[in-house]
C-alpha cells in the first residue's frame, strides 16, 4: 500500500510495561457487574501508529515490526488508558481564595451566593478578562489536567451569563482542545429581572451562537438558582438547536433534576449528592449516566453521593473532578479515583472505568477509554508496577508519562 502524502505513519512503541490495565469489554457505558471488569496484562506492550493503537499484547508475543520506531521504556511502569474529565469549569478569571477562608470561618456556599458572590463573583472578573486572557487561562489548566493523566477534557462557559463572555469561554475551551458545554443557566446576573427572564434572554440571545461551538447544553438546577420548569424550558430550547444535554442536580437539594434529566433524554445529570432511593432507581431504569464529583462534596462538607446505591441498583456512573475555582479547586482525576474508592464505597475498577470509558460516553466519543485496537493512542504511564497505585496514592506524583493521540505530551523519564 502507498505511503499517505505525508509520509511512513509515525509509530511508537511502548514496551516492557509491568503491567497494563484497560476497561474490559466493548460499548459504553458501562453498569452493574461490568464496572468491575478491567482486563490486566503483565508484562506488556503497546504499538501505537500515527493517532490509533494498533496492538496490544504480551511481550513474548510481540511480532516484529517493519520500519522505524520510536519505543518508550515502560519497565516499572503500569499502563492504563488516557483519562477523560468530563465535568469541569476552566474558564474563569480571578480566584476564590477569600471566599474559601470565609467558607473555613462557617460561612456557607449558599449564603456567599445569595448574597452576590460565588459564582456571581467570578462572573465578574470573568467578564472583565478578556478573550485573550481566557484563552490563556484554559491552556494552562489544561495543561495542569495534562500532567495529572486527563487527555480529554469537557470545559463548560457559566462565567460569562452575558452573550460575548459565554462565547468567548466556549471558543477558549475550544481553542485548548477541550470540549465545549453551554452552561448558559448557571445563575442569574443581576441585570436580569429574575430566572424565568434571564432564560427567556438566554435562549433567545446566545444560544444561536453558542450552538455552533459548544457541543452540549447544562444548567443549575438548585434552590436560588434554576428550578425544574425553567431547566425544561432551557433544555428544550437546546435540545432542539442540536445541542446534547447535562444537568447539574442534586447537589444541595432534589428539586426534580434527575426526572427531568429522565424525561428529556439526558446524557447525564451530575453532582447527586442529595439524591435520595426515588432519584436511584429512575437513574438505574434509564441511559442517563449518574456523574459523581467527590472532590465538589469534599470541598463544601457535604454528604458524598450515593455511588454505592447507584452501581448496586444499575446505574451506569462517570467520576469527574468539577474542576472550579469555588467548589472543587482540583485538576487531579487521580485524586478523584482516590476519594472514590475511600468515600464512595467504589473498587479501584469501577472508578478507572468511571473516568475512562464512561466518561468519554458522557463527553460523546466511543473512540477512546480502553487500551484496544484501532481506539485513539492515549495512554498514561503510572510510576508504579501496580495500576492500582492510581487510586492508592493519595495525591501522589503517580502519573510518570502521558501520551495524547500517539505522541508524548508529558515525561517524567
Ligand atoms: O459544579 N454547582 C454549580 N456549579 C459548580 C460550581 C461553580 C462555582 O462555585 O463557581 C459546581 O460545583
Ligand atoms: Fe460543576
Amino acid at each position: 500500500m502507498a505511503d499517505p502524502p505525508e509520509g511512513p505513519v509515525r509509530r511508537l512503541l511502548v514496551r516492557d510495561l509491568a503491567q497494563l490495565a484497560t476497561p474490559a469489554g466493548t460499548g459504553a457505558p458501562l453498569r452493574g457487574g461490568a464496572l468491575a471488569e478491567v482486563e490486566v496484562v503483565e508484562d506488556a506492550y503497546v504499538l501505537v501508529g500515527g493517532e490509533t493503537i494498533e496492538r496490544v499484547g504480551r511481550m513474548r508475543d510481540l511480532a516484529p515490526i517493519a520500519g522505524d520506531v520510536e519505543e518508550v521504556d515502560g519497565r516499572g511502569l503500569s499502563a492504563i488508558p488516557g483519562l477523560v474529565d468530563c465535568h469541569t469549569h476552566p474558564a474563569f478569571a480571578g480566584d476564590r481564595a477569600n471566599e474559601f477562608a470565609l467558607r473555613a470561618a462557617g460561612a456557607t456556599y449558599e449564603e456567599l451566593l445569595a448574597a452576590g458572590g460565588g459564582i456571581l463573583s467570578t462572573t465578574r472578573a470573568t467578564r472583565a478578562a478578556g478573550a485573550e486572557v481566557l484563552t490563556a487561562i484554559v491552556a494552562r489548566h489544561r495543561d495542569a489536567m495534562l500532567e495529572h493523566g486527563t487527555t480529554t477534557f469537557e470545559g463548560k462557559s457559566g462565567y460569562g451569563l452575558d452573550r460575548d463572555t459565554e462565547l468567548a469561554q466556549l471558543e477558549a475551551v475550544r481553542s485548548a482542545g477541550g470540549i465545549p458545554t453551554w452552561l448558559g443557566a448557571h445563575a442569574v446576573p443581576s441585570e436580569h429581572a429574575d430566572a424565568d427572564a434571564y432564560v427567556d434572554w438566554a435562549v433567545d440571545e446566545v444560544l444561536p451562537h453558542a450552538a455552533k461551538v459548544a457541543v452540549a447544553a447544562d444548567v443549575f438546577v438548585e434552590r436560588g438558582t434554576f428550578d425544574a420548569e425553567q431547566a425544561r424550558r432551557y433544555l428544550l430550547a437546546c435540545r432542539a438547536a442540536g445541542l446534547a444535554l447535562r444537568l447539574h442536580g442534586d447537589q444541595l437539594s432534589e428539586i426534580g433534576a434527575v426526572p427531568l434529566a429522565v424525561e428529556l433524554g439526558a446524557r447525564s445529570v451530575d453532582h447527586l449528592e442529595a439524591t435520595g432511593r426515588g432519584g436511584i432507581a429512575a437513574l438505574a431504569a434509564s441511559n442517563v449516566v449518574g456523574v459523581l464529583l467527590p472532590i465538589a462534596a469534599l470541598y463544601l462538607a457535604r454528604p458524598m453521593p450515593p455511588a454505592r446505591e447507584l452501581v448496586d441498583a444499575g446505574a451506569a456512573i462517570a467520576l469527574a473532578t468539577d474542576f472550579n475555582p469555588g467548589s472543587a479547586f482540583c485538576e487531579s482525576l487521580p485524586v478523584v479515583c482516590t476519594l472514590a474508592c475511600t468515600q464512595l464505597g467504589l473498587s479501584p475498577e469501577a472508578a478507572l472505568i468511571a473516568c475512562t470509558v464512561n466518561a468519554a460516553h458522557v463527553v460523546g466519543f466511543d473512540d477512546r477509554g480502553r487500551l484496544a485496537r484501532g481506539q485513539r493512542a492515549d495512554l498514561v504511564l503510572l510510576a508504579a508496577p501496580d495500576w492500582r497505585h492510581l487510586a492508592y496514592h493519595l495525591a501522589g506524583d503517580v502519573v510518570h508519562t502521558v501520551i495524547q493521540a500517539g505522541r508524548v505530551v508529558v515525561s517524567r523519564a
